[in-house]
């Protein structure tokens, strides 16, 4: 079966969206099999995003990604992976559909609540890696 990793970064646990996140993929769904409360270390959240290492926002993107708990978890389900990234939204949450995770709950791209997978290869090594 299909299997993601999902990640509610620091925005998400600071604002008490924990409870909500987690009920849109059980509602859709989706199931839940594994979870954990972490604080990122700075060097596992550069690894993380290091596709992102050259960009001029990457130092922001790890303050960000380190500045608070995030609820690292692995869900499981048929075409998880990209259904998962259409439940998020786009990573502009300006530009994210109304009725997205993103669409409904954020509006800035450096505060976008929540990580999916975008490969079922990378949800495996994230999975793998994280919990
Ligand atoms: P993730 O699920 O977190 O990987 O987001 P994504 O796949 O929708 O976007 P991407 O992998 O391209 O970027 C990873 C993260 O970097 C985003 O979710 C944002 O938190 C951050 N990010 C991307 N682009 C920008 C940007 O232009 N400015 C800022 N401040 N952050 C950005
Ligand atoms: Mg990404």
């Amino acid at each position: 079966v299909d299997e993601t990793y999902i990640m509610i970064k620091p925005d998400g646990v600071q604002r008490g969206l924990v409870g909500e996140i987690i009920s849109r993929f059980e509602r859709k769904g989706f199931k839940l099999t594994g979870l954990k409360l972490f604080q990122c270390p700075k060097e596992l959240a550069e690894e993380h995003y290091k596709d992102l290492s050259s960009k001029p926002f990457f130092p922001s993107l790890i303050e960000y990604i380190t500045s608070g708990p995030v609820v690292c978890m692995a869900w499981e389900g048929v075409g998880i992976v990209p259904s998962a990234r259409k439940l998020i939204g786009a990573t502009n949450p300006l530009q994210a559909e109304p009725g997205t995770i993103r669409g409904d709950l954020a509006v800035q791209t450096g505060r976008n609540v929540v990580h999916g997978s975008d490969s079922p290869e990378n949800g495996k090594r994230e999975i793998g890696e994280r919990l």
